[in-house]
């Protein structure tokens, strides 16, 4: 199969990127598109069947105001259907409240967690503590459901032909409006004994916090619910499952809400890391036969994990950690951002003993890395391979640009890389239909290309990264960078 070579390469001492090119996708993208993709460099793989969606801010100003950070900003869905070596491109903002009403009046009515401010200074923003759901996280397709999700309200329902949305998500009355809603849900694959399910969590953070676990059965009604309390603020964005748990990892951190009640801060900036605190990781049993555990380990902030699985008398994670919470300068342009100030995200294998009640880890990348994404029928099973946007240069903080292939046992395996010109975000792992392996299956993600102010759709191989990309589907347009992603094996309708 014909290869495409991305970029030259690069001696790694050299700084791999320009903070001007990777500023070029922080724009909005106003407009709502529906074409074939016909600009392609290599061949789409004919077995390559189904839709990717990817949600991510859409918009990174309202009429002309700046959102102060992108997390902010409206949830803007994309759609790549292949469908026999051709590939459909559709993207549409999800249709929130907010949307509208910010639409409807041609200016910015609300605050924003992450330190958007709205026009009118202090007065205007001093204790208006609604949120604006921006439903720009994840987008997850379950029990014939498609649904937008952001963790601190209720999921958007959309229509996965149209992408139209056909409104607010309650999962027959067990949520409410503006009820949380994590944004990381897992599918359990099942197995003999076990049917598959969606296993997911609302956290709802005070002095004490609820932790919510729900699980869906694959016509998509609740079948399990319980809550738990836990003693301090949390902030936990993402968790890991096994057959038999769910593992929460409870941040050291506390949150000040003056700043944000006064109108001076995002509630998301009022966040405080204790660097000599440790890390708390909460086991819930998934049926509620055990009590609920509790273990510590070095102080580390976590966002996103890659799987988790249950050996003899230990559960073992896949982590990614930082130092310290990569927190936002009220005071700096998101833009403006200096990579090589910020703690790197690295790969770390947590061992978890049930029985010493202890908590060992080990770094398994040190390579800045995020956005872990494995095989789908690995979830809560042991895996051998997992997928991570990475840091072109092996040191540092920096824009993610590369792809890395990692064992966790053994580290990084496999690394790709679009730089200098090319940025990247989460690798959505497809596998082939009936594969074994981990890797047996194309790695798609979504490139820009400073070069051409316009972002690519990347086809990889998963079972060999470094021969390069087996096809870049160019867009028409830029996607500004996004969130997180998922993979379903029914295309969508569109107009032949
Ligand atoms: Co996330």
């Amino acid at each position: 199969m014909q290869t495409v070579s991305y970029q030259q390469n690069l001696a790694s001492q050299t700084q791999p990127y320009k903070l001007e090119d990777w500023q070029g996708a922080n724009c909005s993208l106003n407009q709502e598109f529906d074409y074939w993709i016909e600009d392609i460099e290599g061949e789409i793989p004919t077995n390559l069947n189904g839709t990717l969606f990817r949600n991510g801010p859409g918009l990174l100003d309202i009429f002309g105001r700046e959102i102060h950070h992108p997390f902010d900003g409206d949830g803007m869905i994309c759609a790549v259907s292949f469908s026999n070596g051709r590939a459909h491109f559709r993207n549409r903002f999800v249709r929130t409240e907010g949307y509208c009403a910010e639409q409807k009046a041609g200016r910015m009515l609300y605050r924003g967690v992450f330190g958007t401010e709205k026009p009118g200074g202090l007065l205007a923003n001093a204790f208006d503590l609604r949120k604006k759901n921006v439903a720009n996280t994840n987008i997850i397709y379950w029990g014939d459901k498609l649904l937008a999700l952001w963790e601190a309200s209720h999921p958007y329902r959309l229509d996965p032909d149209t992408l139209e949305t056909l409104g607010i998500e309650t999962l027959d009355g067990v949520l409410h409006k503006d009820s949380p809603f994590a944004a990381h849900p897992m599918i359990d694959p099942g197995d003999e004994n076990r049917e598959p399910r969606l296993v997911t969590f609302a956290i709802k953070p005070g002095l004490i916090t609820t932790i919510a676990v729900y699980e869906l059965n694959q016509a998509g009604k609740v079948v399990q619910q319980h809550d738990h309390r836990i003693p301090g603020f949390a902030f936990i964005h993402d968790f890991a499952i096994t057959p038999n748990y769910c593992l929460f990892f409870q941040n050291p951190v506390s949150f000040n809400p003056l700043p944000y009640v006064l109108g001076l801060r995002g509630a998301a900036e009022c966040i405080r890391f204790h660097k000599r605190s440790p890390t708390k990781i909460w086991l819930i049993p998934r049926d509620c036969s055990q009590k609920v555990q509790v273990l510590e380990t070095d102080p580390c902030f976590v966002f996103h994990h890659a799987n988790a699985f249950e050996q003899g008398d230990e559960l073992i994670v896949d982590s990614v950690c930082y130092e310290t919470f990569p927190g936002i300068d009220h005071n700096l342009n998101y833009q403006e951002i200096d990579f090589d100030t910020r703690p790197p995200a690295q790969l770390w294998r947590f061992h978890l003993n049930l029985r010493t009640k202890t908590a060992q880890r080990n770094l398994v990348v040190e390579r800045s890395c995020e956005f872990p994404f494995i095989h789908p029928n690995r979830i809560g099973q042991p895996h051998r391979c997992i997928f991570l946007a990475a840091a072109h240069q092996p040191q540092g903080d920096a824009p993610q640009q590369a792809i890395i292939k990692v064992d966790p046992e053994f580290g990084e395996q496999q690394f790709w890389s679009a730089a200098p010109k090319g940025f990247l975000g989460e690798p959505v792992f497809v596998p082939r239909s009936n594969s074994t392996q981990d890797d047996d299956g194309w790695v798609l993600t979504l490139v820009y290309d400073a070069a051409h102010n316009r972002t690519d759709v990347v086809i990889l191989d998963g079972t060999c990264l470094e021969k390069g990309a087996i096809a870049r589907l160019h867009l028409k347009h830029h996607i500004p960078y996004g969130l997180h992603g998922s993979f379903i094996k029914e295309k969508m309708k569109y107009e032949e």
